[in-house]
């Protein structure tokens, strides 16, 4: 039978964001033995989640926090029989694009000390702090990717329009563009 079609999405809606936490709790609530309040640690709120799907199958997850100067990668997990597929690279360089097209030029993040060559693989490196870094049972590592600027980053000359769309979705015309056809009454 041919592999899946690999799909990733910005998430927009709760039933997507319920597709991301049922990854992250397969993957460390149950394999990892992370506890519930840690996995879940109050920051998915402010986050932009990918998700990716295999067929119809949510298959792995990622989540990007953004920083002045910075945006961080966290909570890479892909579900066991999705591993050593495409679907662990194309969930990374999904939010990697997202990065570059807001004008990010560096992804900073925490590694797992066994997964450095892992990361390294897809265009990290260590920064070589050497500080330690310990949480929920792992010690980590931190790590940097340098990023190319991207041909079509969005900034504040970028077409209005553009920018109200929904994250990640910027190069379709958005739900907003087609609410300007109406007239403009300005209900109170
Ligand atoms: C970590 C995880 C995302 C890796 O996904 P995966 O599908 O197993 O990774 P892949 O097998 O596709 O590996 C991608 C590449 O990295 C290499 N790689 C994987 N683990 C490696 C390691 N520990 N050291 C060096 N290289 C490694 C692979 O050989 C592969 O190389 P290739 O592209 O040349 O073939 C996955 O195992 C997972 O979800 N683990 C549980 C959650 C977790 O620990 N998340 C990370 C938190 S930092």
């Amino acid at each position: 039978m041919p592999a899946p079609l690999v799909r990733t999405i910005a998430v927009s809606t709760a039933e997507q964001l319920q597709q991301v936490f049922a990854v992250r709790a397969a993957v460390f609530m149950s394999e990892q033995d992370c506890p519930y309040d840690e996995e879940f640690d109050g920051n998915d709120y402010c986050a932009t989640h990918v998700l990716a799907l295999a067929g119809v199958r949510p298959a792995a997850a990622i989540r990007i926090r953004y920083f002045s100067g910075f945006a961080k990668l966290e909570r890479l997990a892909v579900l066991k029989p999705f591993r050593g597929t495409p679907v662990t690279r194309a969930v990374v360089e999904a939010a990697v694009e997202i990065c570059r097209r807001k004008s990010y030029s560096q992804i900073y993040g925490h590694s797992q000390a066994r997964l450095i060559g892992f990361w390294e693989k897809l265009g990290f490196r260590s920064l070589g702090r050497n500080r330690k870094l310990v949480f929920s049972d792992h010690a980590y590592i931190e790590i940097v990717r340098q990023l190319t600027p991207h041909r079509n980053a969005i900034t504040m000359d970028s077409d209005p329009y553009l920018i109200i769309r929904p994250e990640g979705a910027w190069d379709a015309p958005g739900i907003l563009e087609q609410s300007s056809k109406r007239p403009v009454t300005s209900p109170r």
